[in-house]
């Protein structure tokens, strides 16, 4: 016990909260997940109700969750379980859990991934290619299942390393570097991909909104997709807020971290949709659409075969610095609740990780047996956690801070007990109370009732 005392004020004290939250959040989901789903949902019309949901809706959940962690010192169940002892509150925690582990399960794929593309990208092996070939060579590596596993297996033991080694401090030391350089080759990759000839295509899809193709669909999309890269609803930033100690400013942690993350996404639309249209990529071409078209961008580029490998290295780190927020709320809790020490939580949250992931990465190949109803596991593990478990976490969350925990501990927190000012407190606390929950309620629905 005591050792986690000392890590809780390590991490708060060492690093700074703004680098770890912004670390979990900035990941695949931006440059990855961002544009299949903007690409799946109609393109501009979905980016306008994303940056409603991460400006109305992500804000003040990212706050509630920062507010739970710091105030009870605690994990994600432990949380409700001190700030409403003897409640159901609890399963809020308990399903954050799980779904930190789904998430896990299938967001190690893709991380994968990113290990293969580096060395692809070191080996030269894009250069030259045309799209048939790189989407050929895509393919065949999907089909190449254990291998996918490997590499997940790969990416789940360095998670786990990091997790138990309890060296977070260094990663995000790091990764407070490397990230504004994941910008700045993002900026580079944009100025290419926007002056690629065909480019105003995939701007006008981008930019230009069709209002009539918003639908739940499109809404509920949205909603799972903010919640997803702001890595909210499932209980990471209460984990992480319960290391911050009582100095830090919650609330500008919160918009530093909604501006940050909401930069790079929109950054990683304007590098895909120019240079897709460009090439003649389809903007629903799901998992190729990024991993194809970044490759061919570069093949257009001076230099771009050092950039590709240190875009794939960075992004690689990008996602580390999430999955271990995601593998920090499983292991805090089997720590914590359970006792078991942090050695082996660490241990048996991996090997449960890839045992269920590795159905995830097994999935993508053709003719799988592990497809549900024409969805491939892979598929079902990204709707269930992000269209459902994570609104579904989210709305509990602000309807506890909201109802339960109330105004004036809220205040409290948010202003260090009176030492800041936090300006908005009243504006945040009634979108948290009343408008938070009917707007997550009323998209939830409407996207399950399509
Ligand atoms: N936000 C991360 C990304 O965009 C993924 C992630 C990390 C996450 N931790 C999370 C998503 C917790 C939901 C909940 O890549």
């Amino acid at each position: 016990m005591s050792e986690e005392k000392k890590k809780r004020d390590g991490f708060g004290s060492k690093i700074g909260i703004i680098a770890a939250a912004a670390g979990s959040a900035i990941g695949l989901g931006n440059i990855y997940r961002f544009p299949c789903e903007l690409g799946n949902n109609g393109g501009a019309a979905f980016l306008l109700v994303y940056l409603a949901v991460v400006i109305f809706l992500g804000i003040p959940v990212m706050l509630s969750e920062l507010v739970i962690g710091r105030r009870s010192q605690s994990n994600a169940v432990g949380a409700f379980k001190k700030l409403a002892p003897k409640s159901a509150w609890s399963i809020v925690g308990y399903m954050g859990v799980l779904c930190g582990f789904i998430i896990f399960a299938f967001y190690s794929t893709v991380s994968g991934w990113t290990l293969e593309y580096i060395i692809k990208a070191v080996s030269n092996s894009f250069q030259g290619k045309d799209l048939a070939a790189m989407e050929q060579d895509f393919s065949d590596f999907h089909n190449m299942g254990w291998r996918n596993v490997m590499w997940q297996a790969i990416f789940i033991f360095l998670t786990g390393f990091v997790v138990f080694k309890g060296v977070q401090n260094g990663i995000e030391r790091y990764a407070k570097i490397l990230m504004p350089l994941l910008l700045v080759i993002l900026i580079v990759l944009g100025i290419r991909s926007v002056t690629l000839p065909g480019a105003s295509e995939g701007l006008s899809f981008l930019f230009s909104p069709d209002f009539s193709k918003i639908d739940g669909k499109v809404l509920i999309s949205a909603l799972g997709q903010g919640f997803f890269s702001l890595s909210l609803g499932m209980g990471a930033l209460i984990t992480y807020g319960s290391y911050i100690k009582k100095k830090d400013n919650l609330t500008s942690t919160a918009f530093s971290v909604v501006l940050a993350d909401t930069l790079i996404a929109v950054l990683a639309g304007l590098v895909i949709f120019p240079a897709a249209f460009s090439f003649g990529i389809r903007p629903t071409a799901g998992m190729g659409l990024v991993f194809n078209t970044i490759p061919m961008i570069f093949n257009q580029m001076t230099g771009g075969y050092i950039f590709c490998i240190i875009f794939f290295v960075l992004l690689a780190i990008a996602a580390l610095t999430s999955t271990i927020s995601l593998l920090e709320v499983v292991v805090a809790y089997l720590s914590e609740e359970l006792h078991i020490n942090r050695k082996w939580s660490t241990v048996w949250a991996c090997v449960a990780t890839l045992f269920i992931g590795s159905f995830a990465s097994l999935s993508l190949m053709e003719n799988t047996p592990f497809a549900i109803g024409g969805r491939t596991v892979f598929d079902l593990m990204d709707f269930v956690s992000s269209n459902i478990l994570l609104p579904l976490g989210g709305v509990l969350i602000v309807i506890f801070v909201g109802w339960r925990l109330g105004k004036t501990k809220f205040f409290e927190e948010v202003t260090n007990e009176g030492t800041i000012k936090a300006s908005l407190k009243k504006v945040i606390f009634f979108i948290i109370r009343y408008l938070a929950p009917i707007a997550i309620m009323i998209v939830f629905i409407s996207g399950l009732i399509n």
